[in-house]
């Protein structure tokens, strides 16, 4: 695929799940979001640039910290997630932050004009992870941070329901996520990523979750509701039924003695500094 059709490709998918994003009553991007805000040390006044914000995990609790004489822009490829965030910090009255339709990997802004630079749950998504981060370190002051997360390995028991969709999925994605050579496959080749980028000082560190959904259907109303939806998207109308039950069957295995389903999330956290 064409680094243009991918960049189509995963704005349609964060398009049409931008409506229920964070909105199925699981506590997912936002935990990850107030944590990096936590380990970056984000200070009141500081100009802070959100790269793929979608609808806010990181942009609005950011845009609190930095206070009304700090300002938080977000940008993200999707349309629909911009949309919707801009509806919300018009409702949240908020006048230190803002968020434009824009590519990641191609920002058009000002060079060394932001303090702090945050991507939570994105840099996977760019075609070219390494010539993304060259950008991001260019729009940082001398000194400015760079906080990023990225998902670790997936929990070992939902190895069933990944069997489920497998036939499906594309076998270049297949590659995508296994290749030893990825930018974004481990915290070491990650780390060297940044180095080539002109980062410095540059440290990880991973923290697992448990995650809790009401039941499977729940599980299932969030895996549309974000990027996994691209999963979904694979299967044929005709063989969405079946492929629902199978998934079902699955989930009902994890099922706690109260009913819910506990899933174990690994999150990396990489901070890194413009020299
Ligand atoms: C998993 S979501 C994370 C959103 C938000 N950071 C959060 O923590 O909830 C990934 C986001 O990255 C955006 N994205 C993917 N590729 C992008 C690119 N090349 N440029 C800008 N945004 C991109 C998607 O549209 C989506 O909103």
């Amino acid at each position: 695929m064409s680094e243009t059709d991918l960049r189509e490709s995963v704005a349609g998918l964060f398009d049409r799940s931008s409506e229920t994003y964070d909105a199925v009553g699981v506590e997912f991007f936002p935990v990850f979001a107030r944590q990096l805000l936590e380990d970056v040390g984000l200070k009141p006044g500081e100009q802070v640039l959100d790269v793929g914000c979608g609808r806010g995990a990181v942009l609005f609790p950011a845009a609190e910290r930095v206070g009304a004489q700090g300002r938080v822009t977000g940008i993200d490829l999707s349309p629909g997630m911009i949309e919707r965030t801009v509806r919300d910090i018009r409702e949240r009255g908020l006048a230190n932050v803002t968020a434009e339709v824009m590519d990641a990997q191609e920002p058009t802004l000002p060079g060394a004009s932001f303090d702090v630079v945050l991507a939570s749950a994105v840099v996977f998504f760019l075609p070219d992870p390494v010539a993304g981060l060259r950008a991001w370190h260019g729009l940082l002051k001398p000194g400015g941070r760079l906080g990023v997360t990225m998902f670790g390995g997936n929990d070992p028991r939902w190895s069933g329901v990944e069997r489920v969709f497998r036939p499906f999925v594309p076998p270049a994605m297949i590659w995508a996520m296994v290749n030893p050579e990825s930018p974004v496959v481990s915290p070491e080749n990650f780390e060297r990523a940044l180095g080539t980028a002109g980062f410095t000082t540059i440290s990880s560190v991973t923290r697992e979750y448990p995650i809790a959904f009401s039941g499977p259907e729940q599980w299932i109303d969030w895996s549309l509701s974000h990027g996994q939806r691209v999963f979904w998207e694979f299967v044929p109308d005709e063989l969405q039924q079946r492929v629902r039950s199978e998934v079902l069957d699955e989930l009902d295995r994890l099922r706690e003695p109260g009913g819910g389903i506990v899933m174990r999330q690994v999150v990396r956290y990489t901070l890194a500094k413009r020299g």
